[in-house]
């Protein structure tokens, strides 16, 4: 392994797409890339406009784009229904028996839904929906699990007009309440618990304990699926299953949206401790969503295809249901572990339904590495076709692993890159055109300029690193923050005028491939999930030891990154190693387990600049300990710097 890859990179090898994949691929060469991408971008408006007509519009829009300084609308005057594009489109395009959902449960069950089942729950839920006097535009919080009912819930806001905010169900009650009362949701649906790794979560538990907290929600809708005990509130809360069976009707008819009106808000982890409310509406992410699914994914009617991303995450959204849902794919949605009840059950899942393209993250592929090719090898993965990944950069020693070990040297891997605010993918490979290189997320999809500028706002040399932009609106990108306008401005169009900032740093090579290089802001990606430096100190300081915390990413061989926290705890309190235990758990109490720091260093002391504000990059040297701190001399205390060294925690 080691040496293949020492080879690779003397080789600097370039994986071109087969023959045999090119014939049968939408974009079948280099060649037609550049000519479908040029016009893309002389053309933009009419590009986007000739691939809105694949959609179904109860009315077409009047005008394709409108501008307002750096706010964007798509396709205005347009009347659209994103769940109809899914499921009605669907069956009358004769794929009403065709599979939409497989179903994995994590014990080995399965269940399928076909695209006129799918749409009989929707229509349901709907109705069910409608019975508790929500109105178009309200918020409805989904905290669940990766069940069946999610995805219905999910297309059920859509078909009737709400605005969906998924949790992860990974997060904490406080997490969770933080989300609920900033978009003011007022149902939640929700599970009884949920399955990891053969334990049962209490999902419902946490709901009740944010609840006591969140005075706009008036409903609970609770699935029944772990058995385990709950109470249940009078008169708030009510069953799924009761519900599904009293509904009085079983239609639903697609209630006709504004292209420009809003579908769901996500929360993402920014650079302030409170997250950020992505907003996106209805035609232009559908859209968007929608192209890059199939040109991307290269997906044909027969394939099988499997995202592993949670649903509470942006990828899930887009790329589980909407997109893949929009062009009749069939999606599988696995609920468990990638490890449980063994390191090989994505293997398994692979062979039992015959996946013939598998979209995962470089966190998995890593943890899974570990465990040695005897996993993927004592499967039939012969189905496979295509692979993906997502949400960071991968290292050519797992892109190789990969490519050779789940994908037998035949599959094409595609990087993608994007983002909760890009809604859709922007940087990648398209299967049958692109050749590959390993850690390189190759070039820009149709309708996106992408660049790499330096701080001045001038183009970067080859090869020399700077800020991540995009250059054009597309209409996939998020519309605002949710409720603060103001921060999407500052925060996305504040450093380059009229250019979106990613926030992420890259390189160009001399060939044009984009290579991303990690994030520019307070954001760590820790396993692929997004979580900000400010949200997990807030969660750090709410421990009554602690005076102050800052965090900082550490690399991490199999998460990518890992949180290493600086601690200085309150006048008196002994610091102990049963203490830094204590705070891991308080971490994962507030936040979920996935933001809990995997160090604590207690310290007396933070590097502050003269005016108070601590200089993390001084923190990030200690903690990888490189001891490249720059210039310290602006320090109110210099000394702080040899103190943090000697405490460091290896
Ligand atoms: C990172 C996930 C390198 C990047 C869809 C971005 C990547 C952040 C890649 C967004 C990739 C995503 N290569 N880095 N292929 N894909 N990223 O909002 O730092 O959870 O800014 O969206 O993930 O994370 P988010």
């Amino acid at each position: 392994m080691k040496d293949e890859f020492k080879s690779l990179l003397k080789e600097k090898r370039v994986f071109k797409p087969s023959k045999e994949f090119s014939k049968n691929a939408h974009i079948k060469s280099i060649q037609e890339y550049k000519k479908i991408y040029n016009y893309s971008i002389k053309n933009s408006e009419k590009f986007w406009a000739e691939k809105a007509e694949q959609l179904h519009w109860f009315k077409k829009w009047n005008k394709i784009l409108t501008k307002n300084g750096c706010f964007f609308k798509w396709f205005e005057g347009g009347k659209i229904n994103v769940c109809y594009n899914c499921l009605d489109k669907n069956i009358e395009e004769g794929r009403g028996n065709k599979i939409a959902i497989i179903w994995e449960a994590e014990d080995g069950q399965a269940k399928k839904y076909t695209y006129s089942k799918l749409l009989d729950e929707v229509s349901k839920f709907s109705n069910v929906l409608k019975s508790h006097n929500l109105k178009k535009g309200d918020r409805v919080c989904l905290y669940m699990p990766m069940i069946p009912e999610l995805a219905i819930a999910m297309l059920a806001c859509a078909r009737t007009g709400l605005i969906h905010s998924i949790v992860f169900g990974g997060f904490s009650s406080e997490s969770l309440k933080d989300r609920i009362n900033d978009c003011k949701a007022k149902l939640v649906v929700t599970s009884d618990g949920s399955f990891r790794n053969g334990k049962v979560i209490p999902s419902k538990e946490n709901v009740d304990a944010a609840l006591n907290d969140c005075p706009s929600v008036k409903k609970v809708i609770v699935v029944k699926r772990c058995n385990n005990k709950i109470s249940m509130k009078n008169k708030r809360d009510h069953w799924w299953h009761d519900e599904m069976s009293q509904v009085r009707y079983h239609e639903f008819k697609a209630v006709e949206m504004c292209s420009e009106d809003t579908l769901f808000i996500l929360y993402t982890s920014g650079t302030t401790g409170k997250p950020k409310g992505v907003l996106h509406t209805q035609a232009g992410y559908l859209l968007y969503t929608y192209q890059t699914f199939k040109w991307v994914f290269d997906t044909k009617d027969e394939d099988i295809y499997w995202c592993t991303a949670d649903i509470g995450w942006i990828t899930g959204h887009s790329y589980i249901i909407y997109g893949a849902l929009a062009n009749g794919a069939t999606s599988l949605m696995y609920e468990g572990a990638p490890t449980y009840p063994n390191p090989g059950r994505f293997w398994q899942v692979v062979e039992k339904h015959n996946v013939t393209i598998f979209y995962t993250a470089p966190t998995a592929i890593r943890a899974l590495m570990v465990y040695g090719d005897k996993w993927p090898k004592s499967h039939n993965l012969k189905s496979l076709r295509l692979l993906g990944t997502v949400g960071e950069p991968i290292n050519p020693e797992a892109w190789m692993w990969y490519y050779n070990v789940v994908g037998n040297k035949h599959c094409p891997i595609v990087d993608t890159w994007w983002q909760t605010e890009t809604g859709g993918i922007l940087i990648t490979p398209l299967p049958g055109a692109i050749p590959l290189k390993p850690g390189s997320a190759t070039h820009s999809f149709p309708g996106i300029v992408a660049d790499v500028l330096k701080d001045d706002g001038t183009k970067a040399k080859t090869d020399e690193g700077g800020y991540l932009v995009i250059k054009k609106p597309w209409p996939g990108m998020l519309r605002t923050i949710w409720n603060n306008p103001k921060r999407y401005r500052e925060t996305y169009f504040g450093k380059f005028k009229n250019i979106y900032l990613a926030g992420d740093s890259a390189r160009i090579d001399k060939d044009g491939y984009f290579w991303i290089m990690g994030r520019l802001d307070d954001v760590i990606k820790v396993a692929g999930h997004r979580l900000g430096t400010a949200e997990v100190e807030s969660h750090i300081v709410s421990h009554k030891a602690v005076a102050e915390a800052a965090v900082v990413p550490i690399q991490d061989e199999i998460k990518g990154q890992a949180i290493y926290a600086f601690v200085t705890l309150k006048k008196g309190i002994l610091a102990t190693e049963n203490l830094k235990q204590e705070i891991t758990g308080h971490v994962a109490n507030k936040m979920g387990s996935i933001a809990k720091p995997s160090k604590i260093q207690f310290t007396d002391d933070m590097p502050k600049t003269r005016s108070g504000k601590i200089m993390r990059r001084v923190l990030k040297s200690i903690a990888e300990g490189t001891k490249e701190y720059g210039n310290i001399s602006t320090l109110s205390d210099p000394n702080v710097v040899e103190k943090l060294e000697r405490g460091r925690s290896s």
